[in-house]
């Protein structure tokens, strides 16, 4: 059913983006690019301490139809926003926020490393919500990336381009993320959620159970990542690294935070004390998933939720209420805020069979305890950035 949907809403997307393309530059477009968003199912503010992460790629996406230039110019539309931006490649400098800033910000940290780009014109438009914890910033440098590297003949190296893209955020956007997103984007498997050793980059397939469905829990609350609370969280993790003397807090046990922990300031140790755990959390739940045991996922998912509303204070009351919501029907096996934090959605594994149950339930608690309107949908684990010669060229 909701791979069905996927493919019908993936159809329409293409559609769109490329009726405005033709519509904008009077041809059809030479390529489609689709980038997915994600969701994480568990492991959040580990990938930067060198950690585990559980993400899959997801059927919402954000599309480029486009095509060559003869220069270093690229022009963008973006349906979206309905609004066009056009920017030189040589001499690349910031102009303001907005998504138009990530085409740039890929573009530089392609060249960067030295791959000489081609320019491009071309019509963007997406379904990834904006700020809501899925990546909708990792899916547009991922698109571009993917963009870029087609009119420019580069090959195609997903982990090359991530670590790209997460390059781009940091040092162009500014904020300290870690790879977790744009790896997820470029080599999510279809069916499964993705277990990612964020040190190695040693990446395991963990197949989503038949029977069981992801929910997506968007508490219509935002947040506003190049905030300074994210990179907040990842400099006390360094503090906490650097005073127990280990490279990142991967290589921390909780037995060594035990015994060490003492040197660290209080609210420190808690933030230390989030990742071990966490760690762990996601490395079990993963082991779980491979034996089809959707009760322990779901009980690792609630106990992720409590560390970080306790000892990383990320989560929010619309976040903890839309946990609690969800966990207080039937058929949820465990929720959890997902992604940065501080707003946006919550994730649940649920059995498929009552999830329509599960999620009106959800949306009537929700809408009644907080006067807020949710939005609430069934994702399915899709594959990473994709590529297609446009059948209307
Ligand atoms: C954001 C960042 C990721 C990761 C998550 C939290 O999505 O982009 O790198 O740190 O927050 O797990």
């Amino acid at each position: 059913m909701a791979g069905a949907g996927a493919a019908q809403s993936a159809a329409w997307s293409a559609g769109k983006v490329a009726a405005a393309f033709r519509a904008r530059f009077g041809t059809g477009p030479a390529w489609l690019v689709r980038a997915p968003g994600r969701v994480n199912l568990i492991g959040e503010h580990t990938d930067y301490n060198e950690g585990f992460v559980l993400p899959m790629a997801i059927d919402r996406a954000v599309w480029i139809a486009l095509r060559l230039r003869g220069d270093r110019e690229v022009v963008a539309v973006s349906v979206d926003f309905a609004e066009e931006k056009t920017f030189g490649l040589d001499g690349l400098r910031h102009d303001g926020k907005g998504w138009w800033e990530y085409l740039k910000a890929t573009a530089w940290a392609l060249e960067e490393a030295g791959h000489r780009l081609a320019g491009w014109e071309g019509v963007l438009a997406g379904d990834v919500p904006i700020g809501a914890g899925l990546s909708s910033s990792a899916a547009l440098e991922m698109a571009a990336a993917r963009a870029f590297a087609a009119v420019s003949g580069l090959p195609w190296d997903p982990v090359a381009m991530a670590k790209l893209a997460r390059r781009a955020e940091n040092e162009w956007v500014g904020v300290g993320c870690g790879i977790m997103d744009p790896l997820i984007i470029g080599a999510g498997r279809e069916g499964h959620a993705t277990l990612v050793d964020c040190r190695s980059l040693e990446m395991r397939p963990a197949p989503l159970r038949p029977g069981t469905a992801v929910a997506v829990l968007d508490t219509s609350t935002r947040r506003e990542l190049t905030g300074s609370a994210y990179n907040e969280r990842r400099a006390q993790c360094e503090e906490a690294a650097r005073a127990l003397g280990v490279r990142a807090l991967r290589d921390v046990t909780l037995a060594d935070l035990d015994t060490r922990g003492g040197v660290l300031r209080e609210v420190v140790r808690r933030r230390a004390r989030h990742i071990v755990t966490e760690n762990a959390r996601t490395l079990a739940a993963a082991e779980a998933m491979e034996a089809e045991d959707a009760f322990q996922v779901g009980r690792l998912m609630n106990e992720s939720h409590l560390s970080m509303r306790d000892d990383f204070e990320i989560s929010t009351p619309a976040l903890d209420a839309m946990v609690e919501c969800a966990r207080g029907e039937e058929g949820c096996y465990g929720a959890r805020m997902t992604g940065g934090g501080f707003g946006g959605c919550v994730v649940a594994l649920v059995d498929e069979a009552t999830a329509p149950a599960f999620l009106e339930g959800v949306a009537s608690r929700y809408r009644e305890r907080t006067r807020l309107e949710p939005t609430l949908y069934l994702c399915h684990p899709e594959a990473g950035v994709s590529l297609a010669r446009s059948a209307a060229e």
